[in-house]
């Protein structure tokens, strides 16, 4: 077995190779993944063996940087065409979480440089990917830290799909002010949406909570309103995948109906995000592309046989989005801010 170093995502320099938990495997296998090739690398993001905005990010630049390590180009210009070639495909492989072009664009940066030798490049793009993996680590613990003090009262929370340290390099964003609440001595319980269609919520939030000795309980998605409504959490956390200029945000299909049920019985909403998460290229919602996702993810993929009856379709929206006015505030690593602040810190 390969050895991640307690991450989810880990560049191993001495072989060149960008290790990942293979999530698919969860709960059931802890099965870690060596990749080396642009394809088994596209492959793992399109197919969520790597998911969660950030996680996704930080694979794409270690990624591109094995690849760019592997290059045999002799010449500069013949270099920084194959790294962008390789970018624009690990780009393509899912189209909302925005850090993922955030994490390429920052390796494109490096190519930008001005360097003049090949040699020089490929250390730069290694160095730029090791740094944007470390950031993480640091972004996710002050997003922790940013968040305990909104949870003091808090017996318990409800969150949906998986934003915890499977979504990150190593603390997650919604669940990392639980693991800081709880190095502090407050144990926060969460109830988990399994959040279907592929059951983030069930099989790697109540997964990593469970491993982490953090009381969670899960719900089915339609218990949603029930849960909020009966008083059982005091607050929801959310991750996101995009946040707009006007600070709509794009997070896992059915985040959107949370949000509503959370303003109804008045229940605080937070959206932890790192700042790499917010694109203010995009006015609002609208701009942000929602993945469209199989329908056999729908009809066939957890019931012991097919589960729709032949030539019935599905819709599957991998995203949707939640309003700003939804939103009580983020939690960032620079501090808790209101949606109608966030134009402030472009
Ligand atoms: O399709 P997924 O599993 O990649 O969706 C993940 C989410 O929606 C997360 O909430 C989001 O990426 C934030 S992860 C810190």
């Amino acid at each position: 077995m390969y050895d991640l170093h307690g991450e989810t995502v880990h560049f191993d320099t001495e072989n060149n190779r960008l290790l990942l938990l293979d999530q698919t495997e969860l709960p059931q296998k802890t099965v870690v993944l060596a990749l080396q090739t642009r394809e088994e690398m596209f492959e793992a993001i399109r197919k969520l063996r790597v998911r969660g905005a950030p996680a996704i990010g930080v694979a794409a630049a270690i990624g591109l940087a094995v690849l760019a390590n592997q290059s045999v180009q002799t010449t500069v210009p013949a270099f920084i065409t194959e790294v962008r070639e390789n970018a624009a495909y690990l780009n393509s492989a899912r189209p909302t979480a925005v850090n993922l072009p955030w994490a390429l664009g920052e390796m494109e940066k490096v190519l930008n440089s001005g360097a003049k030798t090949v040699e020089t490049l490929k250390a730069a793009l290694t160095a730029r990917a090791l740094a944007l993996h470390a950031a993480d680590i640091e972004v996710c613990r002050k997003i922790g830290e940013n968040g305990v003090p909104l949870l003091k009262n808090c017996r318990a929370v409800l969150t949906h799909c998986n934003a915890g340290r499977l979504a990150t390099v190593k603390y997650g964003t919604a669940l990392a002010p639980i693991y800081t609440a709880k190095a502090q001595g407050q144990e926060i319980a969460v109830y988990a949406d399994e959040t279907r269609p592929l059951l983030q919520g069930a099989r790697l939030t109540a997964y990593e909570l469970y491993e982490a000795d953090i009381d969670v309980t899960v719900i089915c998605d339609s218990a949603a309103s029930y849960v909020l409504g009966s008083g059982k959490v005091q607050a929801v956390l959310v991750g996101c995948d995009r946040v707009a200029a006007n600070g709509d945000t794009a997070n896992k299909i059915g985040t959107s109906g949370v949000a509503v049920l959370a303003h109804y019985y008045g229940v605080p909403f937070y959206v932890c995000a790192p700042f790499s998460t917010v694109d203010f290229s995009c006015a609002s919602g609208a701009d942000i592309p929602i993945e469209l996702r199989e329908e056999t993810e729908i009809g066939e993929l957890w019931f012991r046989q097919k589960m729709l009856p032949d030539g019935v379709r599905a819709l599957n929206p991998a995203f949707d989005i939640t309003k700003a006015d939804l939103i009580t505030a983020f939690i960032t690593e620079k501090g808790v801010i209101a949606p109608k602040d966030l134009a402030q810190y472009r």
